[in-house]
C-alpha cells in the first residue's frame, strides 16, 4: 500500500527559468486546498541538506505569480550526487515529516529526484523548468516561451542597428546542447538563419548560410546561434566571416543571462498553473516519479526514466521555413 501523504516539500533547482515562482505558487496553493501542508526548500538539493526549509502557507506565495527567477532561490549542489550528500538530505526529509517532494527544474534536477526516489522510495514529481526546452516528453518546459519573447525583443533592437549600419549581426543565445531558442527566435524575428547543436555534426551550418547567400534582399543579416563554449560560439563564426569576406562588417552580440529573467508570459503563467495543480493531483491520485508534462495541450505524465534519457528531438522542418521565409 502506498504511503499516505500529509506533507509535501517543494524545490527549486539548476538554472532558473520565468514561471517558477508562478509554479511554486500553484503547487503551494494546490497542496493547501487538497489539505496538505506545504515546507519549501531553500537553494534546491543544497538546501535539502543544510536543512534550509520552512513552513510554507498560502501566504508565503502571495504576489509572486508575476514575478521571474525563484524566491525558494536555487543552486547547484555537487554533494547531492554523492550518496553521503543524499543521505544528509533523506535525514531532512525524514526530520520534517516530508512525505513528497516536488521538484521544480531541468533535466539534472530531475535525475536528482529520480536517485532520492530509487534509493529511499520517496515518491516525487517532477516540474519541466528550463529555458532550453530541452525535456522529453513535453512540448514545452516552463521558461522557454519568456526566454524566447525577451530574445525577439532584443533581436527586432539589433535588427534596427543592422539594418542602419547595412551589417551581419551573430546573435549568440542560450541552449549549449538544444536549438529550440535559437531555431524558434530565428523564425520569429525573421532572421537569416541559425546555427544549432544538433546540427552541428551533420554540416557546417556557415557555409551553407553563406552558400545560401549572406545578404540576399535586403542590407543587413541576422544569424541566430546557440552557444557552445568548445567551438566559441557567435564568436567563431564571426571571425570566420571576417577573414572570409573582409568587404562585410560583422559584429556579435551575446545576449548571455538576461534570457533568464524578466516576468513571465502569460503562457508560461498558465502552464506553470496548470503543471503546479497536475503535480499534487499526481501525487494524490497514487502517480510516482514521473514529470508533469503538456502534450498537444494536454497533461501527460512522463515517467523520469524517459524524461531525462532520452534527447528530445528538433523539428528539422523548421529549419526549412526558416530558410524559405528569409529569401
Ligand atoms: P538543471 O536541472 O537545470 O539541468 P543541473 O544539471 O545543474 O541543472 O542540475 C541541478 C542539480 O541537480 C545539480 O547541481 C545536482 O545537485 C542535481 N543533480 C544533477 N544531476 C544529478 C545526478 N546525476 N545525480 C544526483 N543529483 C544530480
Ligand atoms: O540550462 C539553462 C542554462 O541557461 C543554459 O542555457 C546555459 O548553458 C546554462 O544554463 C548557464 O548556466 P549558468 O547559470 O551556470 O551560467
Amino acid at each position: 500500500m502506498a504511503r499516505r501523504i500529509n506533507c509535501i516539500g517543494i524545490l527549486t533547482s539548476g538554472g532558473d527559468a520565468p514561471g517558477m515562482n508562478a509554479a511554486i505558487r500553484a503547487v503551494t496553493r494546490t497542496a493547501i486546498f487538497n489539505g496538505l501542508k506545504v515546507k519549501g526548500i531553500y537553494r534546491g538539493y543544497k538546501g535539502l541538506i543544510t536543512n534550509e526549509i520552512k513552513d510554507f502557507k498560502t501566504e508565503n506565495v502571495s504576489n509572486i505569480v508575476q514575478q521571474g527567477g525563484t524566491i525558494l532561490k536555487t543552486a547547484r549542489c555537487p554533494e547531492f550526487k554523492t550518496e553521503e550528500g543524499r543521505a544528509e538530505a533523506w535525514k531532512n526529509i525524514c526530520d520534517h515529516e516530508i512525505d513528497a517532494l516536488i521538484v521544480i527544474g531541468g533535466d539534472g534536477s530531475l535525475s536528482g529526484a529520480r536517485l532520492l526516489a530509487q534509493e529511499f522510495d520517496m515518491p516525487c514529481i517532477g516540474i519541466p523548468a528550463t529555458i532550453d526546452n530541452d525535456l522529453y516528453g513535453t512540448d514545452t518546459t516552463l521558461g522557454y516561451d519568456t526566454a524566447l519573447n525577451t530574445i525577439v525583443e532584443t533581436v527586432d533592437k539589433i535588427r534596427d542597428t543592422a539594418n542602419s549600419h547595412e551589417r551581419i549581426f551573430f546573435v549568440e543565445v542560450m541552449g549549449r546542447d538544444a536549438g529550440f531558442l535559437a531555431l524558434n527566435s530565428a523564425i520569429a524575428s525573421g532572421a537569416e538563419a541559425a546555427i544549432i547543436p544538433e546540427h552541428l555534426t551533420q554540416e557546417d551550418q556557415l557555409a551553407v548560410f553563406i552558400q545560401n547567400g549572406m545578404r540576399k534582399s535586403k542590407n543587413s543579416s541576422i544569424v541566430l546561434v546557440s552557444e557552445n563554449p568548445e567551438l566559441g560560439g557567435a564568436m567563431h563564426y564571426a571571425e570566420r566571416v571576417r577573414n572570409e569576406f573582409p568587404q562585410f562588417d560583422v559584429r556579435v552580440s551575446i545576449l548571455g543571462h538576461m534570457q533568464r529573467g524578466g516576468r513571465p508570459t502569460a503562457h508560461d503563467r498558465i502552464i506553470a498553473g496548470r503543471m503546479g495543480a497536475a503535480s499534487i493531483e499526481a501525487l494524490l491520485d497514487g502517480q510516482r516519479n514521473v514529470m508533469i508534462g503538456i502534450r498537444n495541450d494536454e497533461i501527460v505524465y512522463v515517467p523520469f526514466n524517459t524524461a531525462i534519457k532520452k534527447d528530445k528531438p528538433i523539428d528539422n522542418h523548421l529549419m526549412n521555413v526558416l530558410h524559405m521565409l528569409s529569401i
